[in-house]
C-alpha cells in the first residue's frame, strides 16, 4: 500500500458494534490516502469513518469506480457471498492502478457429509442448503481463488491457507460456537432442522466433544500487471 494519496478499497466492516477493524488498520497505515470500507448492513456500526476512512453503505454486487481508482482492494469473507463473484474479481482488476494488489479471504467449509457426527452431519448439512440458495459458495469458492485471480490477469498470485479447528477452545472454536448458535435459531425458525439436533450440536462444543476440522480460511491475492508482459512467465 502506498503512503501517498490515493484510494484503498477495503470490504471490512463486521458484525461488531466497533465494526470493520481491518479498515481501521488499512487507514492507520496510509494517514494521508483514502479508505472506503464498503457493507450493505450498517446495522452494527455505531461510529461513522472518520478521514481518511469513509464508510459507504451499499450493495458491492452493483458497485462500480473508475479504472485505476484504487491502490489495494481488500474482503474478509464477502466475496464468497457475492452471487457475481467471479465478475467482482475482473472488476477489482480493472478498478485497481497498475502495480495495485487484490487481497481476498473466504472460508472453504468441510463438506458437512465428512463429519464424524450425525447431527454435526445435519446441522451443517442445512446451512449448506441455505448458503447455497441465497447465492453463497462457502465450500468450493476459496479452493479455486489463486486459479480465478491468475484467470482474470492477476501478476505474483500467491495464498495463505490457515486451517480451523473446532473443539480447540481457540479463537475460530469460540466464533464458531457464537455462529452455530446463531445459525441454528434461523434454521430451527424455517423448520429446516428439529431443535433438538441444534441443542446437540451446542452441548458437543461446548463439552470439546467434537474436535474436528470445519474450515480451512484462504488468504490470497495478486497484483494488477504494469504492462501487458508484466507478470507473465
Ligand atoms: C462474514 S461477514 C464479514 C465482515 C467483515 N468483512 C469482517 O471480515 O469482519 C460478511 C459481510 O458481508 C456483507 N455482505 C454480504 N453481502 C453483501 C453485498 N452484496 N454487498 C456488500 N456487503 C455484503 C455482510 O453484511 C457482512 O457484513
Amino acid at each position: 500500500m502506498r503512503p501517498d494519496p490515493g484510494v484503498t478499497l477495503s470490504r471490512d466492516r463486521g458484525r461488531r458494534r466497533i465494526g470493520g477493524p481491518l479498515a481501521r488498520w488499512l487507514a492507520q497505515q496510509c494517514p494521508d490516502g483514502r479508505v472506503l470500507a464498503v457493507d450493505n448492513d450498517a446495522r452494527y456500526l455505531d461510529e461513522s469513518g472518520e478521514p481518511p476512512l469513509e464508510w459507504c453503505e451499499a450493495d458491492a454486487r452493483t458497485l462500480d469506480f473508475a479504472d485505476g481508482t484504487f491502490d489495494v482492494i481488500h474482503s474478509r469473507m464477502t466475496f464468497c457471498h457475492l452471487a457475481n463473484r467471479d465478475e467482482m474479481i475482473s472488476r477489482a482488476l480493472r478498478w485497481l492502478r497498475p502495480g495495485g494488489w487484490l487481497a481476498l479471504c473466504d472460508p472453504m467449509l468441510m463438506p458437512a457429509a465428512s463429519s464424524a457426527d450425525p447431527d454435526v452431519r445435519r446441522f451443517f448439512g442445512a446451512m449448506e442448503l441455505a448458503w447455497t440458495a441465497q447465492g453463497s459458495d462457502m465450500v468450493e469458492w476459496a479452493r479455486a481463488l489463486p486459479n480465478r485471480l491468475a484467470t482474470a490477469g492477476f501478476a505474483d498470485v500467491s495464498v495463505r491457507p490457515q486451517a480451523n479447528l473446532l473443539g480447540d477452545s481457540g479463537v475460530y472454536d469460540q466464533l464458531a460456537g457464537a455462529n452455530i448458535e446463531q445459525e441454528g435459531a434461523y434454521l430451527v425458525e424455517r423448520g429446516l432442522i428439529p431443535a433438538d439436533v441444534h441443542e446437540r450440536v451446542l452441548a458437543l462444543l461446548r463439552g470439546s466433544r467434537l474436535v474436528e476440522l470445519r474450515s480451512i480460511t484462504m488468504y490470497a491475492w495478486g497484483r494488477k500487471p504494469l504492462s501487458d508482459g508484466d507478470g507473465r512467465r
